[in-house]
């Protein structure tokens, strides 16, 4: 039996394998009002056919100003969850396990979509005015008005809020984002965040925020769902976040009730060198789960079913995420039980004939 298609369990939510998705952007809410919509449906859904074990939905706005684009959905109203509630229920009819990103964008909020253009989109063109721990703009982006003190327990309780409509749309857990430069991510690094509050200076000030959404949406959220956290370990420059620190900080997570950590990297700042590769950032993943006693995911050019299981034998990560390879290939943990020979019971009816290919 292949690692990759062992079960696991998190908290309360058993998962038929180790092969998930991480979230991605859609930018596909054509409205611009955070209704997810067919091509939501279509494209998890693809993937919870092609027998993942679980899927991460992308950065959803805990409020409207959280979202990255207008074209990007939310979590902040009734029609939301009933639009979520058809991806989840189609996903779980699948048998996979799906989850939901939460995510405030911070000055990276209000951007265009590739087909649409660069940089902000104006507040004449429909965009908003983005906030941060800081009122320094993203190189190309316009500057961000830097939150007060006070504005900080109020998007607190939006994260736990919009986690209990997470659950309402049917999600078996939740994603706290706190990577690639997003609002999070924006507080935990000192290269953009110079405040002088209780949200700023040491690191456990800097991690306040994030520790508080965790302990939020703990209490929000039934105690047998599972909370998954996204950090970036290293910003790729002097002075940024390191993987010792966001180790540090996923263990104060871990005790205010995160279960899961998924290590990713880089993204709050331009101009950096990122040195990618096959699976260039699951020695990230290992520093954290060496000092954490929690399940740790990898992520970052996994591509294959073999490189996928070599990194699961290795021993320190427990669970590998695909993105773009998923995207190429939706079907891609079918596919891998037929390559190493594995016999999986939730092969869509549909498809069995596709399972041996022999004639
Ligand atoms: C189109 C696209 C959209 C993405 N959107 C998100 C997102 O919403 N949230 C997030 O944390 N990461 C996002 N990412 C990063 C992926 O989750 C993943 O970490 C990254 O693509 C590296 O994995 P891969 O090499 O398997 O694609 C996105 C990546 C892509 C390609």
């Amino acid at each position: 039996m292949a690692k990759l298609f062992e079960p696991i369990t998190v908290r309360g939510l058993e998962v038929r394998n180790r092969i998930w998705v991480p979230p991605m952007c859609e930018y596909s809410c054509e409205n611009r009002d955070g209704v997810v919509g067919d091509w939501h449906l279509v494209h998890l859904g693809s993937m919870a056919i092609g027998g993942a074990g679980l899927i991460i939905a992308e950065a959803t706005g805990i409020v409207a100003e959280g979202r990255i684009s207008p074209w990007c959905p939310g979590i902040y109203n009734d029609e939301q969850v009933v639009a979520w509630r058809r991806v989840t229920d189609f996903a779980h009819s699948q048998g996979a396990k799906i989850a939901l990103q939460l995510a405030h964008a911070g000055r990276k909020a209000s951007t265009h979509r590739e087909q649409s253009g660069n940089g902000s989109v104006s507040i004449a063109e429909g965009g908003w005015q983005s906030v941060s721990s800081t009122s320094e703009a993203f190189d190309g982006y316009t500057a961000p008005r830097e939150l007060e003190t006070h504005e900080i327990p109020v998007l607190v309780q939006a994260w736990a809020a919009a986690a209990a409509r997470a659950m309402a749309a049917g999600f078996d857990a939740v994603e706290i984002h706190a990577a690639h430069g997003y609002l999070l991510h924006q507080f935990l690094s000192p290269l953009t965040n110079k405040r002088t509050d209780e949200y700023g200076g040491t690191l456990e000030n800097r991690a306040k925020f994030v520790v508080d959404v965790v302990a939020a949406v703990r209490q929000a959220i039934p105690n047998d769902a599972p909370i998954f956290v996204r950090f970036s370990a290293t910003d790729y420059a002097e002075g940024g976040v390191t993987p010792d620190e966001i180790a540090t900080v996923a263990k104060w997570c871990a005790e205010n009730g995160a279960d899961l950590f998924d290590i990713s990297t880089g993204g709050l700042i331009t101009g950096v060198k990122i040195p990618t590769g096959p699976g260039y950032q699951v020695p990230f993943s290992e520093t954290v789960a060496e000092r954490v006693g929690q399940p740790v995911s990898a992520v970052g050019q996994i591509t294959s079913a073999e490189q996928a299981e070599q990194i699961l034998q290795d021993g320190q990560i427990a669970v590998v995420m695909l993105g773009r390879q998923s995207m190429r290939d939706p079907h891609f943990a079918l596919r891998a039980a037929h390559e190493l020979g594995v016999e999986i019971d939730y092969w869509p009816i549909q498809y069995s004939r596709a399972k041996w290919p022999k004639n």
